[in-house]
């Protein structure tokens, strides 16, 4: 399982030594979460931030996109993200999910769907075959440190089952109140990727390889 570190819980003061420190021990993704403070009552990064860390650590920059009108982020992320994903809810129709998707993957970033813990996987199951990640939300979006929704094992699941059937390509991601104790479960759930915040960065150096 990979684990992807969220920025949000990094100790800003001395970011540098813990991107360090996260390199060095080997981690690969870096999960960069985008608020506008519409979508969710808070605020995060530009992609200014983006940049500056682009242009000096090497990671596979995973950009979450927690806004209302996709579309404009998309544009000032893609010369800097790997995958971009977005949310579901931000979206009128299936038909501009798919739209904001194919814009994503026409830029050669990798495309991802997330689910907030209301919203079903049947939802999103006429673009399980057009994304490269869904990402199901375990806390309610916008800020970090909150508690695991132990129900959101169920829909990765049900995401699981519907990729072997299929033999899909999406990669099933979580996001949200995880921890070594919950992260086994996530990853015996059919979890790929685990996004990591606050439980990480309190301990950052013996707590990395929890999740190795
Ligand atoms: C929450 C963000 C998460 C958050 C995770 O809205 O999408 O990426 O930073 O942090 P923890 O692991 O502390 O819940
Ligand atoms: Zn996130």
């Amino acid at each position: 399982m990979i684990c992807a570190p969220s920025l949000l819980a990094a100790n800003f003061v001395c970011l540098e030594k813990q991107l360090t420190t996260l390199q060095n021990k080997g981690i690969t993704w870096l999960h960069y979460d985008v608020m506008d403070g519409y979508f969710v009552p808070n605020h995060s990064f530009g992609a200014d931030i983006l940049k500056q860390i682009k242009a000096q650590f090497n990671f596979v920059y995973d950009v979450h996109l927690m806004v209302s009108s996709p579309k404009i982020f998309i544009e000032f992320y893609k010369s800097l993200a790997d995958v971009i994903t977005i949310h579901i809810e931000a979206c009128n129709t299936i038909e501009e999910a798919k739209t904001m998707i194919q814009l994503i993957q026409s830029y050669g970033i990798k495309a991802g769907i997330s689910i907030k813990p209301k919203s079903e996987v049947e939802s999103i199951l006429p673009l399980l075959d057009e994304v490269d990640l869904v990402l199901v939300m375990s806390v309610e979006p916008g800020f970090g440190g909150q508690v695991f929704m132990m129900n959101s094992l169920e829909k990765v699941k049900e995401l699981k089952t519907y990729k072997d059937k299929h033999q899909s390509k999406f990669m099933i991601q979580i996001d949200g109140g995880v921890n070594k104790d919950n992260g086994q479960l996530c990853k015996e759930a059919g979890v790929e990727n685990c996004v990591v915040g606050s439980y990480l960065f309190q301990d950052l150096e013996h707590r990395i390889q929890e999740f190795q």
